[in-house]
């Protein structure tokens, strides 16, 4: 029996990653390279900064070993890779009127080359946290509006120019949310700032950041390179705690915060309106060009998520949050999902499906699933009895056992194949993640399902990476063949 398949034949399904979080090899390589530093080499120096004392110079070696990884990538049945441009490897100070570092330019030209070589769709990050260190001792960074939307769009400029020939899927900036609030907010990521100003300001300068490279490329670039551009945001499902109506208006309040924040303005034209209520005069205002330049800014709707909360409307000190209480449980005292070895993340498939139903209904934009993962503890020890030989990293047959991870993408794939298939919902792609350096809590907890050995940067697939690939690889449709079998 033939069956067919409701995930489109162009579906985009493999790994995703961030320039910051794996290519660095050891000081030395980064140096020699002619990388500039980012925030989060300084950050990574502050001393409690990163758990477990680890450096963002020194992750997975990508730098190195990107040829054996887009060929792993590609052993497993991905059919794209989703990475990130480090913006200060290829412009080392970062403004507009500072150098290029061609070694950079060279890095990028050919981790797309080896991946179109392998089948391989690149999808392609321009802001993954790392902003060039310079621009932050100039003038702040994303607290300047006016100084950091003309760099950054030079450097936006700059990949166009160069990629942009072989790279059709572009996304402006990853999880705006993570800027603001972590790195401005609550000083849990570079550059370690705690205020509850600053990241109104921060969040502004990044949507106008977005908007001004996004329109560039609209408007310069698709017509000649033909692909297209867009922004990716984080947000989990918020579950009303129960059907009570400060409960359901609780949940939507943190919406709005999560995704709303950046989302209505592009797709829908304003902040908010529970947001205007709590941050009155914090909240930035738009000025019509502002605006204008906003409207249509995204050409689809670019998804990061991993769990659900349930929401209670008892006032929290969290702001962030809308001053909602984040939890958990259910009214019958038990949990919405089994834990993972990360406090703020538990397994909820249908919370997944719900959650791509409101960002479409809300938006009504196709949607790309950009990030998806899964954390487990221990991961870092396991010992496997085979030896990789180099090269030769297509034997899966002695992959590690992951079965949390397993269960996990079980289920999430599940979900998404029903907001694709039953409800109708127009999505485009699904990445899940590797080992990797995980910002400030270090190499410690794994979200991988290739698992990389820190110590000799081996890779080793896990079961779970099996399990995805054979996912879609059995579900995305395959190009009709005629008659004659070809
Ligand atoms: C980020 C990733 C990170 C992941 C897991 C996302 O917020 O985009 O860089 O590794 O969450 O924490």
């Amino acid at each position: 029996m033939t069956i067919t398949s409701g995930l489109p034949a162009d579906f985009l399904y493999g790994f995703a990653t961030a320039a910051a979080q794996i290519e660095g090899g050891g000081a030395e390589e980064e140096k020699a390279s002619g990388r500039g530093d980012s925030i989060w080499d300084r950050f990574c120096e502050k001393p409690g900064a990163i758990v477990d004392g680890s450096h963002v110079n020194r992750t997975c070696n990508h730098l190195a070993l990107y040829k054996e990884d887009i060929a792993l990538m590609k052993s497993l049945g991905a059919n794209a890779y989703r990475f990130s441009i480090s913006w200060p490897r290829v412009i080392p100070l970062g403004g507009k009127d500072d150098p290029v570092n061609q070694k950079g330019l060279d890095f990028y030209n050919n981790v797309i080359d080896e991946c179109l070589k392998n089948g391989l769709t690149p999808f392609v990050t321009l802001y993954h946290w790392d902003l060039p260190l310079a621009l932050f001792d100039r003038y702040g960074g994303w607290l300047d509006k006016d100084s950091v939307v003309p760099d950054y769009t030079r450097y936006a400029k700059l990949c166009f120019e160069t990629f942009g020939d072989r790279v059709k899927h572009w996304l402006t900036f990853n999880e705006p949310w993570c800027v603001a609030v972590l790195g401005h907010g609550q000083a849990a990521f570079a550059p370690g700032h705690k205020s509850n100003t600053e990241p109104w300001i921060v969040g502004h300068s990044v949507l106008i950041a977005h908007a001004n490279a996004a329109k560039l490329y609209i408007n310069e670039f698709k017509p000649i390179q033909g692909g297209s551009i867009g922004i990716t945001l984080n947000g989990d499902w918020a579950e009303p705690f129960d059907d009570t109506p400060e409960n359901i208006k609780a949940a939507q309040r943190k919406m709005d915060f999560a995704v709303g924040w950046f989302a209505d303005p592009i797709y829908l034209g304003a902040y908010p309106q529970s947001m205007k209520e709590i941050l009155g005069d914090r909240l930035p205002d738009f000025t019509d060009e502002e605006l204008a330049l906003l409207k249509d800014s995204s050409e689809f709707y670019g998804c990061n998520t991993y769990t659900t909360n349930t929401i209670k409307a008892i006032r929290s000190d969290d702001e962030f949050a809308g001053f909602t209480t984040m939890a958990f449980d259910k009214p019958d005292g038990s949990f919405i999902g089994p834990k993972s070895a990360l406090g703020w993340l538990r397994d909820v498939p249908w919370g997944l499906r719900k959650l791509l139903n409101y960002l479409y209904s809300r938006y009504e934009k196709p949607i790309y699933m950009t990030e998806n993962g899964w954390c487990i503890g221990g991961e870092g020890n396991l010992r496997y009895s085979y030896v990789f030989n180099e090269m030769k990293w297509h034997r899966i047959d002695g992959c590690i056992d992951d079965e949390g991870r397993v269960q996990f993408y079980r289920g999430y794939t599940n979900a998404l194949k029903e907001a694709i298939e039953i409800d109708r919902l127009d999505i485009r792609s699904y990445f899940g993640f590797c080992d990797n350096f995980e910002w400030a809590s270090g190499l410690g907890p794994r979200f991988g399902s290739v698992h990389v050995n820190y110590e000799t940067f081996e890779r080793t697939p896990k079961d779970s990476a099996k399990f995805l690939m054979d996912f879609f690889n059995k579900n995305v449709a395959q190009p009709k063949s005629t008659s004659n079998g070809h």
